[in-house]
């Protein structure tokens, strides 16, 4: 989309909507995305955060649409990420702002990036305040969320959040506000965000919400770096985050597998039937049909991780390992676990994923679950009641 939208009177959106990105760094975007860009005409023109360096015409188009964009005077940074600041070093040679405001991580990584010493940086703070004429920026840095350099610009007057990555969805759409979209699919996509994003950070999400709770700032409106403005209710989205970074298992339990010959597929199942009958929603996920990045927004909520693969090659299958890999740098929390497989003649696949999970700080309740070439009636039995143990074990 190449319009500009105006999101409060005098504050336009002028970014990019990026229909045919699939991939963001192993998560599936399967519905594209954007790159929100907004534009506050005051006494002194500002500009808030820049596009992928690709979606630069898309940008300079909306802004082209409300002023020429050699009379904005600041440019704010909220963060570094290509993603919002891919295009900066063109912006800049148009633009020649007066100030490039940002943090001094910030500063500090854009020199990194771009290596322009040059550029007239103006370093902000949480506290810091600029005055634009009628409206005042009040700048609250979030270290993590979600690099160093991370900020938020609060538009006082307007009630206004800038929030950078934080309450943004990965969703190309041609509408700019929650409230002209399916809520149970905007909210999907956020979960899907939060679960794949901001995860790891979540004791900082916690920190966070609690600073600006004491702060008691009026917040009208919440303009994210990505996806949907949050214009309708803007709090249920922070009282979506407080929730996902709780990390509050429900009674639901994840199969993630693999399997060779079906061996361990039918392990899985019969581990499922000993859960469902212990009361636990429970989804099976085969590693061929399911992306890394859908069950790890499944994980938000689920009590129990049970993850099963066939030994290959003295380890376990590469999906699985790639999925194990991806989960552990999210840091999940409050889960239960074990592992399952089947094997020819070494059958290590069980043991390397069971210390996976140790590794990860997941509870792991049965020493795992190996069985030779095909399971017999009586192994089966075996994986219903690891299925019903890992029932009993959820809480509540
Ligand atoms: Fe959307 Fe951390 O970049």
């Amino acid at each position: 989309m190449r319009i500009n939208v105006e999101v409060k009177e005098g504050i336009h959106w002028v970014g990019a909507v990026d229909w045919n990105v699939r991939d963001f760094h192993g998560y599936s975007v399967e519905k594209g995305t954007s790159y929100n860009a907004y534009l506050i005409m005051d006494k002194k023109i500002t500009l808030f955060d820049t596009v992928k360096k690709p979606f630069r015409n898309d940008m300079l188009h909306c802004i082209y649409k409300v002023i020429d964009p050699s009379k904005i005077d600041y440019l704010v940074v909220n963060h570094v990420e290509p993603d919002h600041s891919g295009s900066l070093p063109e912006m800049m040679d148009v633009i020649k702002p007066e100030k490039l405001i940002c943090s001094a991580r910030g500063k500090k990584a854009l020199v990194e990036h771009y290596h322009r010493e040059d550029w007239p940086y103006e370093v902000v703070g949480s506290g810091d305040e600029i005055s634009l004429g009628r409206r005042t920026v009040h700048f609250l840095e979030t270290r993590m969320l979600h690099w160093p350099d991370s900020m938020f610009s609060y538009i006082k007057e307007d009630a206004l959040l800038i929030s950078s990555d934080a309450f943004g969805q990965h969703w190309a759409t041609s509408r700019r506000f929650n409230d002209e979209v399916d809520s149970s699919e905007l909210m999907r996509h956020a979960a899907k965000y939060y679960a794949n994003i901001l995860l790891p950070y979540s004791a900082l999400v916690q920190k966070l919400i609690a600073d600006v709770q004491k702060m008691d700032l009026k917040i009208d409106m919440i303009a994210p770096d990505h996806g949907l403005i949050w214009r309708h209710n803007p709090l249920q989205i922070v009282a979506s985050y407080a929730e996902w970074s709780r990390q509050v298992p429900k009674r639901k339990a994840l199969i993630i597998y693999d399997t060779m010959w079906h061996s361990t597929e039918i392990m899985a199942k019969a581990i499922g039937d000993g859960l469902v009958e212990g009361g636990v929603t429970t989804h099976l996920l085969d590693l061929a049909v399911n992306h890394r990045s859908n069950i790890i927004t499944e994980m938000l909520d689920a009590a129990a991780i049970i993850v099963g693969s066939s030994t290959l090659n003295n380890g376990m299958l590469p999906r699985m390992a790639d999925m194990l890999c991806y989960m552990k740098g999210l840091r999940p929390l409050n889960k239960i676990g074990a592992a399952f497989g089947s094997y020819g003649w070494s059958g290590e696949a069980v043991r390397l994923m069971t210390k996976a999970l140790e590794e990860m700080k997941i509870k792991v309740i049965h020493p795992g679950m190996s069985l030779q070439y095909v399971p017999t009636h009586d192994n089966l039995r075996q994986c219903v009641d690891l299925g019903r143990d890992i029932a009993k074990a959820i809480v509540p």
